[in-house]
């Protein structure tokens, strides 16, 4: 039976719930406090606990920074079979008095009256051994989030999503959201996921062997997107000035520490930018990212920088104080050949006309010139379609070689590639002359074409990988430990 009694002590207790909720004091923020002898009340999962028969050390944090804040506990005031439940993982909320401390390195520490396990952790809990391999933590992505790294790492992640959003908006560009399905692979950027409702066991197919599509849920073949640029160009070539930050997915084999299947990509567009003003937006837009990172995560920059990389932090202001090398690749390719015939080894070739390696990007950033690179002016035909071809090449002129285009890598210290833009081709003709030499569906580009054809602008824009960067900032050595659950080749899980 249910007493108007009962009812009203149910209400009282979770009022008072509520207003314990509302009392909790981030860790980050207690740090702070310097009233001590306040009652406050913090919750959080248990870093360490140590101590003796009579007195306890629990090292607790709740994800609000870096730092822990230490409850001390007399023993003989606790139950001791609660006590027990009291180990790593366990997630607690504690009530006490703030205190002045002397020995736990923080200037607070909190005195416990009250202590209420929210939830126990059994010993086989995944992150219990300290000094676990990142490969075995990929594994347990779901729980390697508690651990010191991985929240410094998601702090940093999320600050530099803010210094992005800052910097365009401050800047008086437009957040534009481009489509993540498409039903064009104009680009080329690399092979792309399909999308379909279509039952795969019952596929129907022409004459030719080619499936039907004229039944599926868009009613033609369709696919998750590579970049956002092609839609990012009809939104600067309106609006005069957008960035688009959002997922992009890429469904190449490439197992390396530098490529995800899904990522997060920033393209900002701009009307009437030429190739200068396109490498100084370049330049600025990184270093206002790297100088944010550096005012704002400080405790988490220093943590990475003494647990993960020890000349992080001198890398950082080190990108702040250089200026960007401008480098024509047909000059790079001159400096590593000579590299070569000094007998500087490589495993790939690097002739004009090819692609740079990762290797090759490396020995000019991080040997050659031990600062950050703008390389521009590839050949055509190692670049998209949508690239400005060069009137004249700025080294090569005079000589008989492939046309060149007005394309810029920038590339970095540990990282390689960080971003990859140009200048667009805005006249109508060049860019049908390249549409059809490289045999692009035309019936798919003629929403993209039209830009060309009413009211045509010079623009230009670039995409740069938000986990490339993060990589940067946080030193982190695998992009799969930069994004909370990465898709690679043959993983999925979470
Ligand atoms: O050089 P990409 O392929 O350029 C584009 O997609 C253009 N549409 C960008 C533009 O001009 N708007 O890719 C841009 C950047 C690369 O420089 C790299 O930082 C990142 O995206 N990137 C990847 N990051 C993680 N995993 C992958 N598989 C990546 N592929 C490219
Ligand atoms: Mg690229």
């Amino acid at each position: 039976m249910c007493t108007s009694r009962m009812v009203l002590q149910f209400f009282n207790s979770s009022i008072l719930q509520f207003f314990k909720q509302m009392k909790r004091t981030k860790i980050i923020d207690l740090l702070q406090r310097t009233d001590f002898g306040a009652e406050v009340t913090v919750m959080g999962w248990v870093r360490t606990k140590r101590g003796s028969k009579a007195v306890n050390f629990i090292a607790l944090n709740d994800g609000s920074t870096i730092k822990n804040v230490q409850i001390v506990a007399d023993v003989e005031k606790f139950d001791p079979e609660m006590m027990k439940l009291i180990t790593t993982g366990a997630c607690l909320s504690v009530t006490g008095t703030m205190v002045e401390s002397i020995g736990s390195g923080q200037a607070v520490e909190v005195q416990a009256t009250d202590i209420k396990v929210f939830g126990e952790c059994p010993a086989d809990y995944p992150m219990q051994k300290k000094g676990q391999s990142f490969e075995y933590m990929r594994q347990y992505a779901h729980m390697r989030l508690r651990t010191n790294t991985f929240g410094a790492v998601m702090r940093i992640r999320h600050n530099m999503a803010m210094a992005i959003h800052t910097y365009f908006h401050q800047h008086g560009y437009f957040y534009f959201h481009t489509p993540i399905i498409t039903a064009s692979d104009c680009e080329g950027a690399g092979q792309m996921f399909q999308v379909t409702t279509k039952n795969l066991y019952d596929l129907k197919k022409d004459e030719n062997g080619s499936i039907i599509y004229d039944d599926d849920f868009f009613g033609k073949q369709t696919s998750l997107t590579v970049s956002g640029q092609l839609e990012g160009e009809l939104g600067a070539t309106a609006l005069g000035a957008i960035y688009t930050f959002g997922p992009t997915f890429r469904a190449e084999n490439s197992n390396t520490p530098r490529h995800l299947a899904e990522f997060w990509m920033i393209e900002p567009e701009i009307a009437f930018m030429d190739l200068p003003d396109l490498m100084d937006l370049e330049e600025d837009f990184i270093k206002y990212c790297v100088r944010w990172a550096l005012d704002n995560c400080k405790d988490d920059l220093e943590f990475l920088n003494k647990m993960i990389d020890k000349g992080l932090i001198e890398r950082l202001e080190g990108v702040l104080r250089e200026d960007f090398v401008r480098l024509d690749y047909t000059e790079g390719i001159r400096i590593l050949q000579q590299a070569i015939k000094d007998g500087r080894k490589f495993e790939f070739p690097c002739n004009w006309g090819d692609d740079l390696a990762s290797e090759h990007e490396r020995y000019l950033v991080e040997e050659y010139f031990k600062k950050p690179v703008i390389m521009t002016h590839y050949p055509k035909a190692i670049k998209a379609f949508y690239m400005k071809i060069d009137e004249k090449n700025p080294v090569l002129d005079g000589q008989e070689m492939e046309q060149t285009v007005q394309g810029t890598d920038v590339l970095f210290p540990q990282i390689g590639e960080i971003i990859g833009g140009s200048v667009r081709e805005e006249d109508y003709g060049k860019l049908m002359n390249e549409i059809e030499e490289r045999q692009i569906p035309m019936k798919d580009m003629w929403w993209y074409l039209d830009t060309r054809k009413f009211g045509s602008c010079p623009h230009a824009g670039f995409g740069l990988g938000f986990e490339r960067l993060i990589l940067f900032v946080t030193g982190m050595q695998n992009i799969r430990d930069v994004i909370p659950f990465p898709r690679t080749p043959k993983t999925a899980e979470f």
